[in-house]
């Protein structure tokens, strides 16, 4: 099963407006279209700039959260039909900071991992262990548990569309990354997991990231291993100069 390779930065809380304007005048030309899904998922407020500068080019934006419901009283929440109408196409469930200082849970990334699809949008929904879990020997059980909850109700066409990204918390932003045959053990077991719940046509199909300090120069040893179909990038995705060098290390 050839599956297409998914390049992602995650901004996080970083750049404003204008600041998004400028690294996507910086990347757009740069990039050459190829057989490579490449997004960048921004703060809220940089998105609909993103999608106007990136019209027509081949980098899709996404966002880094949203509630699941369409509308309501929920003060400061972003509904998926809000993601939609500017032409948003991935977003970002269940990153372990979510879950950790925002209170996300099993439960919410999969309501939300729902309403992303019933709205078009392609979930890029997050697992993880910390490093408690890591040394407990406890990963695969965590993970297990995370991304069954994670697909619960979602039909198989839907859950072949999805795409993972396990990031190990202990790795995220701390220059520790996981070695690319650890990444690749836990996520060929993420794959034999999504087989469980659905089946091994899905399993195949289904793309799974790897996150946790992915950089230019450690990229291209991830994207080697077998079951690795891309990378979840925080810190290297900020400038033009490194997210497009992470491109090329993707090759
Ligand atoms: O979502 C990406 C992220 O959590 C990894 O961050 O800075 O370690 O690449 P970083």
């Amino acid at each position: 099963m050839q599956r297409t390779p998914i390049i992602a930065g995650n901004w996080k809380m970083h750049k404003t407006t204008e600041e998004a304007r400028e690294f996507a005048h910086a990347v757009r030309s740069l990039t050459p279209k190829e057989n490579m899904d490449t997004v960048i998922c921004a703060p809220f407020t940089s998105l609909d700039a993103l999608v106007q500068e990136l019209e027509g080019y081949p980098i899709a934006v996404g966002a880094q959260n949203m509630h699941w419901e369409e509308s309501g009283a929920y003060t400061g929440e972003i509904s998926p039909g809000m993601l939609t109408s500017l032409g948003v196409q991935y977003v970002i469930i269940g990153h372990s900071e979510r879950r950790e200082y925002f209170a996300e849970t099993d439960e919410t990334v999969n309501r939300k991992a729902k309403a992303a699809f019933a709205h078009g949008l392609t979930p890029i929904v997050c697992v993880g262990e910390n490093v408690e879990q890591r040394e407990g020997g406890k990963t695969k059980e965590w993970v297990r548990e995370q991304v069954l909850r994670a697909v619960e109700g979602l039909s198989s066409e839907q859950a072949k569309q999805l795409v993972i990204a396990y990031e190990p918390i202990w790795a995220i932003g701390t220059g520790k990354s996981s070695s690319a045959e650890d990444a690749q053990d836990v996520i060929a077991f993420i794959r034999s997991t999504v087989e469980d719940g659905f089946d091994a046509q899905v399993a195949a199909q289904v793309r799974i990231q790897y996150g946790g300090s992915v950089k230019p120069d450690n990229i291209g040893t991830y994207m080697e291993q077998p079951d690795i179909d891309g990378a979840l990038v925080g810190g290297a995705s900020l400038t033009p100069e490194s997210f497009l060098k992470l491109l090329e290390g993707a090759r």
